[in-house]
């Protein structure tokens, strides 16, 4: 499932991060990637160890934990602390799949079920740098605007496209969801959003508490923690 969370952050919020990111310094993206991401892969990165990726991050973890949209379609478990990177003359990232198990401090593990991109830039300021994710129902072309995002299996082949003017600043990490399964979480996003319409609309109480139970039945069935 391929889903669009739009307003993640404000304008507000996205200028002050970008202007933290002007001043940081960024190191060559193929640093945090294997032999077969490094041969695709021409972009910039703020590195692991800045404090200044540390800050940024944790406001991207707390901005998402504020979304009722990103939470009812992600359903989180464990999130890797976001990452951020910079495409800028001819930047790109070629076709590739995100590694399956991410360490992270000391033997800790976060197996990415979902991958997220929270774009910081706005289309306008740059050419090029579409987020390509492609699945069984072919190549599906994402460019949003600033402080939005979208998710979308870890599974999936991906990749970035040249960037050819300005330059396309985003932050990205991966989840491992209570749910491994993506079309399971799709049924589950899909029951809870009927639910929430029915509610509005004030439909038939006793119906609402059958559905909501059902949703309930179904995670606990589901979910592994
Ligand atoms: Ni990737």
């Amino acid at each position: 499932m391929l889903l669009h969370i739009p307003d993640v952050l404000t304008s507000d919020e996205v200028a002050g991060m970008r202007k933290q990111m002007d001043g940081a310094e960024w190191t060559d993206g193929r640093e945090t990637v294997g032999p077969q991401g490094a041969r695709v892969k021409r972009n910039l990165q703020l590195p692991q160890a800045s404090p200044v990726r540390t800050a940024l991050g944790d406001l991207v973890v707390a901005a998402l934990g504020r979304h009722p949209l990103y939470h009812a379609a992600v359903l989180p478990l464990r999130t890797l602390s976001p990452r951020f990177n910079r495409y800028e003359g001819g930047g790109e990232y070629g076709f590739h799949i995100d590694g399956a198990v991410m360490q992270v401090d000391g033997d800790a593990h976060v197996r990415s079920d979902v991958s997220c991109t929270l774009f910081l830039s706005d289309p306008d300021e740059y050419d090029g740098g579409e987020l390509i994710v492609s699945d069984l129902y072919g190549e599906h072309e994402v460019k949003l605007a600033a402080g939005d995002a979208v998710v979308y299996p870890s599974s999936s082949l991906h990749r970035v496209t040249p960037v050819t003017r300005g330059a396309r600043i985003a932050s990205f990490f991966w989840v491992q969801s209570l749910v491994r399964d993506d079309s399971a979480r799709r049924l589950l996003l899909e029951m809870d959003t009927a639910i929430r319409k029915l509610t509005a609309d004030g439909a038939d109480q006793g119906s609402i508490l059958q559905l909501t139970g059902v949703y309930h039945n179904l995670l606990r069935r589901w979910a592994e923690t």
